[in-house]
């Protein structure tokens, strides 16, 4: 193994760790306010909704989850956890944008 590999290699890795270590992403407030995110869901408790908490707690060891809550959050789905989905972007205040949706559950799954 030459040095070069192996201080990348060094420097990589810590690089990992660093993100791993910084889990909890800011909220991005305007979208939750706009998409009235917290009408229905607290952070911690359960309410009319899974609070983000217990989502985030549920998804973390899923494959794809990131993936399929965006899609979920974009264009609609099945119910996970009771009767009631959730309602479409249309009827929350707006579209949703993939990479708004993307930036939404990066930040659930990081409570
Ligand atoms: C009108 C109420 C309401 C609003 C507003 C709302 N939610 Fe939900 N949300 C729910 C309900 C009810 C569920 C449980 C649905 C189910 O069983 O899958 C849910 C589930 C979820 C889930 C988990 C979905 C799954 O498949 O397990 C995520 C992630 C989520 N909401 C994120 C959000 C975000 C982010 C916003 C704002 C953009 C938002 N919700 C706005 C009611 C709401």
């Amino acid at each position: 193994m030459n040095a070069l590999f192996r201080s990348c290699l060094v420097a990589c890795t810590a690089l990992v760790l660093v993100a791993g270590a910084a889990r909890a992403e800011p909220e991005p407030a305007a979208l939750v306010d706009q998409q009235h995110c917290m009408f229905c869901h607290t952070r911690d408790a359960p309410f009319l909704a899974p609070s983000f908490q217990q989502i985030a707690e549920r998804y973390r060891n899923v494959p794809n989850a990131q993936f399929m809550l965006e899609h979920k959050l974009r264009l609609g789905g099945k119910a996970h956890w009771g009767d009631m989905a959730m309602p479409l972007p249309g009827d929350r205040g707006g579209p949703l944008s993939a990479e708004d949706a993307h930036t939404l559950v990066q930040w659930v799954l990081s409570q």
